[in-house]
């Protein structure tokens, strides 16, 4: 069945077309007794083309599956590629609402710019999440912590060769109930510091969300696993000095007077979690502070008594305690380290602001059903 959707845009209509072998509601509740994190996916995903002379056309939603790829596409041997990842959240009421799409839309934009994409207008970016509700609300479990991972993504699909940026670009948007990102759900995890390999330097794409930054952080992330880490954190490719950012997240680090610390440097991700938490801090009179951090900093400032918690914050970790950090050399903090008291109220708040029990003083929610 085709039916007609208006979008908000008058120039662009999404055609819907219905899975007919979408999983049953009794399916969908199995998979939401322990979803995991990406493991499963919906009945539908949006697909949109772009091309050098038709710009953005062909909005679609449409049953989720393989996509058809010519073996000389672009992406698949010079990587042009972009990402986004944000979550819908149920509210008691049962409405569905997501977390500050427009910085996500607005980030996108940048990591495009970046990688010689085409830049997806903001209000494209919001109205293929709420088609995607639309189709697949259902997925959006409720109660407890879960939500449903939206995954917008934009690579260069043209059969091409040569290097230069491609004419050919499609954008999607799948989406996957999710639960804890860690196995061991909020507890506090360690973290393995990485000092062979670098995620970003100079003039690279360490700002950009794409794929290429994920690939480069694989095996420094394999060595994190064989030291019983759940992450790697990432210093400056220059000095090998100063904290970046972890593999998938940023990092904070927390001053006994509650002042947050989090790396500043052009080559990390700019966390859409992180921004709102040093908000959140802000409007509890804390400090933030967002400025160049070296190890021996925190090794030195956890000693003295000085730096007493540390956390990861990112879509997929919402804020996640680190415990410690292990190096070929040292170790900073101890595995049982309980959680840090101003990590996990900083956690209950923003959770609070997204699950909808708390006001949302910023207006950063955004409803994405009806
Ligand atoms: N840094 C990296 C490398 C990430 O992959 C992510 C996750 O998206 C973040 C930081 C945190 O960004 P956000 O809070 O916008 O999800
Ligand atoms: C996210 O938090 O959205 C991310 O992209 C992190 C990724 C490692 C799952």
């Amino acid at each position: 069945m085709v039916i007609q959707l208006p979008m908000a845009t008058k120039d662009l209509t999404f055609q819907v077309t219905h899975n007919e072998n979408a999983k049953s509601a009794q399916e969908r509740e199995e998979i939401f007794a322990n979803p995991g994190f990406g493991k499963y996916f919906t009945d539908h995903m949006v697909d949109i083309c772009w091309s050098e002379h038709g710009g953005w056309h062909r909005p679609r939603v449409q049953p989720y599956g393989p996509i058809a790829l010519d073996p000389a596409a672009a992406v698949l041997h010079y990587a042009q590629e972009v990402f986004e990842g944000l979550k819908a959240y149920r509210h008691e009421d049962g409405s569905i609402w997501t977390f500050r799409p427009e910085a996500n839309a607005r980030r996108m934009q940048r990591s495009a710019r970046r990688l010689a994409l085409p830049e997806l207008p903001t209000e494209y970016f919001v109205e293929s999440l709420r088609q995607l509700i639309a189709a697949d609300g259902d997925w959006v479990p409720g109660g407890g912590e879960s939500s449903l991972y939206l995954r917008p993504f934009m690579f260069a699909k043209e059969a091409f060769l040569g290097v230069r940026p491609a004419a050919k670009v499609n954008y999607y948007v799948i989406a996957s109930p999710a639960g804890a990102y860690f196995s061991g759900g909020v507890a506090p995890v360690s973290i393995w510091l990485s000092t062979d390999y670098s995620r970003a330097g100079r003039g690279g794409t360490g700002a950009a969300k794409t794929g290429g930054n994920y690939a480069s952080s694989l095996v420094a992330q394999q060595e994190a696993y064989a030291h019983d880490c759940a992450q790697v954190l990432f210093l400056d490719s220059e000095e090998s000095k100063y904290l970046e950012e972890l593999g998938g997240m940023n990092i904070v680090l927390v001053h006994r007077d509650g002042t947050l610390i989090t790396p500043e440097s052009p080559s990390i991700l700019e966390g859409i979690t992180l921004d709102s938490v040093l908000q959140l801090a802000r409007d509890r009179g804390l400090a933030t502070e967002m400025r160049r951090v070296s190890i021996d900093e925190w090794r030195d400032g956890f000693n003295a008594g000085d730096i007493t918690e540390v956390f990861a914050c990112g879509t997929a970790a919402v804020i996640t305690p680190i415990s410690q950090l292990k190096t070929a050399d040292y170790t900073i903090g101890s595995a049982d380290a309980p959680a840090g008291e101003l990590t996990m109220s900083l956690r209950q708040e923003l959770t609070d602001i997204q699950y909808g029990r708390k006001p949302d003083p910023h207006d950063w929610m955004v409803r994405l059903d009806g």
